[in-house]
């Protein structure tokens, strides 16, 4: 069982402009991280592995790595990834260039009381592609999280029974069940009593399965008591047709099973689009929407190709 516990990883990047170049120094393959004084300078490193080691009480690893600016240059991603299994607690990213927390587990995790802080991020735009949690794994419970991002406040790719439950997302582009590619295959999924500050996420909650998949399947995902609200687009979306919202939805995988039960869940959105969006062309089953509250932004746009019918809901 790993664990760790109690330290903040920072990456700070200055601007690629600010940066001062190094003339003459090739840049080493891969440095390894393996000591808090190892992480100090990573600056000539074009790939950086950090492997498991116990970081001693109250000590704190500032990664430096390299300058990036996506939108210009290839930045380092995911900035951590977790292999193994176990429990993951207390700890803080910070500024991650890209991605921040790929999951890649293999047998029963949690990861709990975790900040990913890319605030910074929000200043002229400088944060892209900054998912927090980048789910491909079964039997992964998150738990207890903040993530203030530009992106994807979790997107799960793979897996099967995970749950997000209590987890606050500011910023980004919320809590998302793709995309999906062909091939791969996302059930029973739980999110519940997620929180996003109010007008803070610029979609509320997305299922998104890529309009070229094949034999891709979504199915038995369950919301429950999840509070979230878009500042810009869906409140809630639905798609087979990613990586456009609504275009023309891929025919050769299913959605199914989509259902907000148990405590309400409150979603809102204040931009000029549907509250909710459903672009199938293939979704199957009753979906119970019973306990889904949506309210703002336009009227619900909700095209079910496939044969799916949804009972209940307020929108
Ligand atoms: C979703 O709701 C449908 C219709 O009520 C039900 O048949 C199905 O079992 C539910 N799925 C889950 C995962 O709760």
């Amino acid at each position: 069982m790993q664990s760790l516990v109690s330290f903040v990883l920072a990456a700070l990047f200055s601007s690629a402009l600010a940066s001062p170049t190094k003339t003459g120094t090739a840049k080493r393959a891969t440095c390894t991280v393996d000591s808090v004084d190892s992480a100090a300078d990573l600056s000539d490193c074009t790939d950086v592995e950090i492997i498991a080691w116990e970081v001693p009480a109250g000590e704190v690893i500032k990664i430096e790595a390299a300058s990036g600016a996506n939108r210009g240059a290839a930045k380092p991603h995911p900035f951590v990834k977790f292999e193994g299994y176990g429990s993951f607690t207390n700890f803080i990213i910070k500024d991650s260039p890209a991605q921040a927390i790929s999951i890649g587990t293999t047998s029963t995790s949690t990861f709990t009381d975790i900040l990913v802080d890319n605030l910074d991020g929000t200043t002229d735009g400088l944060g892209a592609n900054t998912d927090g949690f980048d789910l491909s794994a079964s039997d992964v419970t998150i738990s207890g999280c903040t993530v203030y991002n530009q992106d994807d406040c979790l997107a799960i790719n793979s897996g099967t029974n995970n749950v997000f439950e209590n987890n606050y997302c500011s910023g980004g582009h919320g809590i998302s069940i793709g995309s999906i590619a062909s091939d791969k295959t996302v059930t029973d999924v739980t999110s519940l009593a997620t929180l996003s500050s109010k007008a803070s996420c610029r979609y509320g909650m997305r299922i998104k399965v890529d309009s070229d998949a094949t034999d891709a399947i979504v199915s038995g995902i369950t919301y429950s008591g999840n509070s979230i609200s878009a500042n810009e687009k869906y409140g809630l979306l639905i798609t087979q047709s990613y990586s456009e919202d609504f275009g023309t939805p891929s025919t050769d995988s299913v959605i199914e099973d989509i259902n907000f039960t148990g405590s309400t869940t409150i979603i809102t959105t204040t931009g000029d689009y549907p509250v909710i969006g459903v672009d199938c062309g293939k979704c199957e089953g009753t979906w119970n929407w019973e306990s889904l509250v949506a309210s703002g932004g336009e009227a619900a746009d909700i095209i079910l190709a496939g044969g799916a019918s949804i009972l209940g809901g307020s929108y």
